[in-house]
């Protein structure tokens, strides 16, 4: 199961305190209103740093063990936790904001999953409401063109994380070794779209697209992430 395992490690291996306030500030700056739906959350670094800021959030994702790491850190009880497929949600409520941070989306390997999850944003959004979601850009498929390893120690446990590019998608491999010699494995595949058919998609459900290069540049740019801020239109 991904994050099954990875889970327990993932603040260790990727937690970056500056990256989480610069999206606090780009959330602030684009969402007007306080309700927000953070979709695939993860260990809710972000969903507690809005949380903290004002915003009533609540945090999803489908892998319990990465709601389970959020539900440990201080302040968790200031946002609401679900299990959710952000592919298949309904509530019956509306967010002025909805998320989708940190590569997530890229984990949707069909085409059809990313038309039914603009979908069923928009119908959760207030009028004028915002959509915010950043993905890989097509600079990282070259990137890891020629495979990525490294290896480490993290809580008694040795590991090692390879990154590769296979056609249009991203591998990682992750190998967990704990101190009787067992390992668990798991692969995530994340698929790297063609950043103009999102943008397609996102304006044929009369989204207002704007994107951004790595927080930064206006526009699509030589870099690793793009950055989709969409603001419902009708
Ligand atoms: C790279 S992590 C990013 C987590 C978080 N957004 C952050 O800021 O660190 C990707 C997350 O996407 C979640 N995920 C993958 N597919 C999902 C899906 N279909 N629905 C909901 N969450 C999903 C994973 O469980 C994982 O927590």
């Amino acid at each position: 199961m991904m994050y099954g395992t990875l889970a327990q490690f993932y603040d260790a291996l990727v937690k970056d305190e500056e990256a989480t306030q610069a999206w606090v500030a780009l959330i602030e700056e684009y969402v007007n209103g306080k309700e927000v739906l953070e979709l695939a959350c993860g260990s809710g670094e972000i969903t507690i740093a809005l949380a903290k800021d004002g915003y009533h959030v609540t945090g999803t994702d489908i892998s319990a063990e990465m709601l389970q790491a959020a539900k440990k850190k201080k302040d968790h009880d200031l946002v609401d936790w679900k299990v959710m497929d952000m592919c298949d949600f309904q509530v019956d409520v509306s967010y002025d904001g909805i998320l989708c941070l940190c590569d997530s989306f890229n984990y949707l390997l069909k085409k059809e999953q990313v038309q039914k999850l603009f979908t069923q944003v928009k119908s959760h959004l207030t009028k004028d409401g915002v959509f915010i979601m950043d993905m890989h850009s097509m600079d990282r498929l070259l990137e890891f063109a020629e495979e990525y390893n490294e290896a480490g120690r993290i809580d008694h446990h040795e590991y090692q994380w390879t990154i590769q590019t296979i056609e249009d998608c991203i591998y990682q491999n992750f190998a967990f070794y704990d101190e009787a010699g067992r390992v668990s494995l798991e692969q995530h595949i994340q698929r790297v779209y063609d950043p103009m058919w999102v943008k397609e998609q996102l304006e044929a459900l009369d989204f207002d697209v704007k994107i951004i290069t790595d927080f930064t540049f206006d526009g699509i740019q030589e870099g690793e992430k793009l950055f989709y801020i969409c603001r419902k239109k009708s």
